[in-house]
């Protein structure tokens, strides 16, 4: 599981975090949501040790984030995959070998096998057939189901998404929500999305966690969420036009 305790993060005199504390359990999946500029980026480069706490710590699997070595740190975001806000493929690659990445760099895996197991993953996410294409070839949904498969490469307990349907149509949208709710519940992955978007909200979180003020303002569920009549929450949902 993922603990995140008092985390404090300052960029100059610009305080993000002010003393976030944060469950999230095995299996469940977790909408970190909250204005533009909250810190919702930062608090989850913190989980995969991309940034380091000014104060307070992220605990995952019982390990404290900040205190691993170079080693440990590189065991730890094994566990992870990552879906970057945009999907940041490499434009001269194929997806063959934007998929498979990470174990051409990090494994000693023959091509072929490599080629099997990004197959796999690109039949999770619905690709077939696109092995030689290079990302510009892509519509937008595809790609983010490419930067989809390429986090799932090693088997991760964790998947971090942030923003997953930002720029899409909604009928794409609907499908990469579907795929997020679909893996979480067939992989058993435990699942942190952070998004604007409260229809993907509803549809693949079983938890909403929103930042404000540097802190963790509400916890509960969408209908909780819905209900409140907490103003700086009715502002929020009132905001984003949901
Ligand atoms: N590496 C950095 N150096 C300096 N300032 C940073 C850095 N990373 C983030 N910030 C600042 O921290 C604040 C929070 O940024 P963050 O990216 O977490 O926002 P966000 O909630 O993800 O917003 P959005 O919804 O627009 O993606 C912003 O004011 C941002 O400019
Ligand atoms: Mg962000």
């Amino acid at each position: 599981m993922i603990r995140i305790h008092n985390l404090h993060k300052s960029f100059g005199d610009l305080q993000v975090l002010k003393g976030v504390d944060l469950e999230i359990s095995d299996g469940e999946t977790i909408a970190i949501i909250g204005r533009s500029g909250c810190g919702k980026s930062v608090l989850i480069k913190h989980i995969v040790g991309l940034l380091q706490p000014d104060f307070g710590f992220v605990e995952v699997n019982g390990q404290i984030v900040s205190e691993l070595n170079e080693k440990e740190l590189y065991m730890l975001r094994s566990k992870f995959g990552f879906l970057f806000q945009g999907s940041a493929l490499f434009d001269s690659l194929t997806v063959e070998e934007n998929v498979g990445l990470t174990l051409s760099e990090n494994t000693p895996m023959k091509k072929s096998e490599i080629r099997t197991i990004v197959n796999e993953k690109l039949e999770l996410v619905n690709l077939r057939g696109i092995l030689d294409q290079k990302p510009a070839e892509l519509s937008g949904g595809m790609k983010k189901r490419v930067g989809l498969a390429r986090a799932l490469v090693t088997n991760p307990q964790y998947i971090l998404y942030d923003e997953p349907t930002t720029g899409l149509d909604p009928i794409t949208s609907d499908s990469i929500d579907e795929m997020i709710y679909d893996l979480s519940k067939r992989l058993k992955v435990t699942t942190i999305v952070v998004t604007h978007d409260m229809v993907s909200v509803k549809k693949v979180a079983d938890k909403i966690a929103m930042i404000h003020d540097g802190k963790i303002y509400f916890i509960g569920t969408h209908d909780e969420f819905m209900k409140s009549n907490d103003q700086v929450i009715m502002s929020f949902i009132k905001r984003t036009g949901y």
